[in-house]
């Protein structure tokens, strides 16, 4: 018999790809939105959509009947360990077997950043939630780099304060294909086991900017700029602070070399090697093209 996904966070970037690497599969989907306009995506990729709040755990139970298995993912922010507990408590209450969590890189009680150890504090909850678990921890993510899209598009330029960083980036989509390694094998199979998924190779930013320019075809530079140069550029987005801070704490933990390293354990999972750089700037090049180059 065919089992439930309930897809969390079913409009963001990992799990919109996490829907299309389940695409052909024998597992029904349940995806949960919260802004009832977004339901067409989830709704294409055949899933069964359900409105609900993280914040309101009075909200999920519906998108919780008879589901199997849960794909658990929080969004960025200081609720983030709340929104965890509500997902981990409507799930108990529903019977549901086990629970697949996204996490990030390097969580840890002391990481050197908030959202890792807030990330931290979801992990321990899911590891002591009484179903089967596995926990997904990837790196940094190489679809970031479209936020710098209109920059480069427009100027052949992106501007990041991570100097001369070196950073094991995964492309998304092997995240997602790796979950769904996890979810479509037996519960047992990856019970209790936290993945750490990188990419290939350690980059810095002028290594992505040389990938960049072998794919457009024209010039990209990598302009490395100060945290108060980017913390201003990100403000004046309507990024929130929170945020803005987090992302300040990460950049110098990765300046400081903590996020040059990389794992085996996509290929450990899916017999493949993760996808290289070179393939995401292929794949994602009319994103950084000017409209006018098409
Ligand atoms: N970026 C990185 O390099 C990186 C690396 C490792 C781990 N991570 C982790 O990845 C996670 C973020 O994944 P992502 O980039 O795929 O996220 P995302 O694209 O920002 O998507 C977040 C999803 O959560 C939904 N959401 C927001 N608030 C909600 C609420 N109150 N109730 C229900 N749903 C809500 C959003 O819906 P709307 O679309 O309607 O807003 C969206 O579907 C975070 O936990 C982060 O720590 C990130």
């Amino acid at each position: 018999m065919s089992r439930t996904v309930l897809i969390t966070g079913a409009t963001g970037t990992v799990s919109t790809a996490l829907m299309n690497a389940l695409e052909g599969t024998d597992v029904d989907l349940h995806a949960l939105i919260h802004d009832e306009s977004k339901a067409g995506g989830p709704r294409k990729q055949n899933a069964e959509v359900f409105v609900g709040d993280l914040d309101d755990p009075r909200s999920l139970p519906p998108a919780f009947e008879g589901v199997q298995d849960v794909w658990l993912l929080t969004p960025n922010g200081p609720r983030a360990p709340e929104n965890n507990m509500n997902v981990v408590w409507a799930a108990r209450q529903a019977g549901v077997e086990r629970i697949v969590r996204l996490s990030v890189v390097g969580a840890a009680h002391d990481a050197p950043n908030r959202s890792g150890r807030l990330h931290a504090l979801s992990d321990r909850e899911t590891e002591r939630c009484g179903m089967r678990w596995t926990i997904l921890r990837p790196h940094w993510f190489m679809q970031n780099l479209l936020n710098e899209a209109g920059d480069l598009s427009a100027t052949g330029t992106f501007s990041l304060n991570m100097a001369s960083a070196r950073i094991g980036m995964i492309d998304v989509r092997d995240i997602a294909e790796c979950a769904a390694r996890v979810l479509l094998d037996d519960p047992d199979r990856h019970h209790g086991q936290t993945y750490t998924l990188t990419g290939p190779r350690s980059l810095t930013f002028d290594e992505v900017a040389d990938q960049l320019r072998l794919a457009l075809g024209r010039s990209v530079t990598y302009l490395p700029v100060s945290d108060d140069a980017k913390r201003k550029t990100l403000l004046g987005h309507g990024v929130p602070k929170w945020i803005v801070d987090m992302l300040e704490e990460y950049a110098q933990a990765y300046v400081s070399g903590w996020g040059d390293f990389t794992t085996d354990t996509v290929a450990d999972l899916l017999g493949r090697p993760p996808r290289d750089i070179a393939d995401f700037v292929r794949d994602h090049a009319a994103a950084f093209t000017p409209a006018d180059d098409d």
